[in-house]
């Protein structure tokens, strides 16, 4: 009994880059943790400002196009930014 009610904890707490990120619940933060954890760990909303996140998702949709993976709807990018924005060092 004890080993079940350890691996449901294990399964059912966050993993920590999910608490590790400014309001982790929010939609934009969700679409940021989705979309921008494929290709590399999740990089921290703190780690540029906003004018270095703007120029960085546009190197990031052509590495996406390049790669061929799966690249947010225009509504995504919009969430996506406005995270970064609002978050941005
Ligand atoms: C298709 C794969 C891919 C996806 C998806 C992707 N990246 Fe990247 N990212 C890269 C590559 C490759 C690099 C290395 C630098 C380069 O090639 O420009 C990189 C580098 C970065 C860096 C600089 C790394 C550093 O150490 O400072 C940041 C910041 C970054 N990406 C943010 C993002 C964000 C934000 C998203 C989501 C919108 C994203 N990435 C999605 C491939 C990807």
């Amino acid at each position: 009994m004890r080993v079940l009610i350890t691996i449901a904890l294990l399964l059912f707490t966050s993993p920590a880059w999910a608490t590790d990120i400014p309001d982790a619940d929010s939609h934009g933060a969700q679409l940021f943790t989705s979309y921008c954890s494929a290709c590399h760990s999740l990089p921290h909303p703190k780690r540029l400002d906003w004018p270095h996140w703007r120029s960085m998702l546009h190197v990031m949709q052509q590495r996406m196009h390049e790669r061929g993976v799966a690249e947010p709807s225009k509504e995504a990018w919009r969430q996506i930014a406005g995270y970064l924005k609002s978050h941005a060092r």
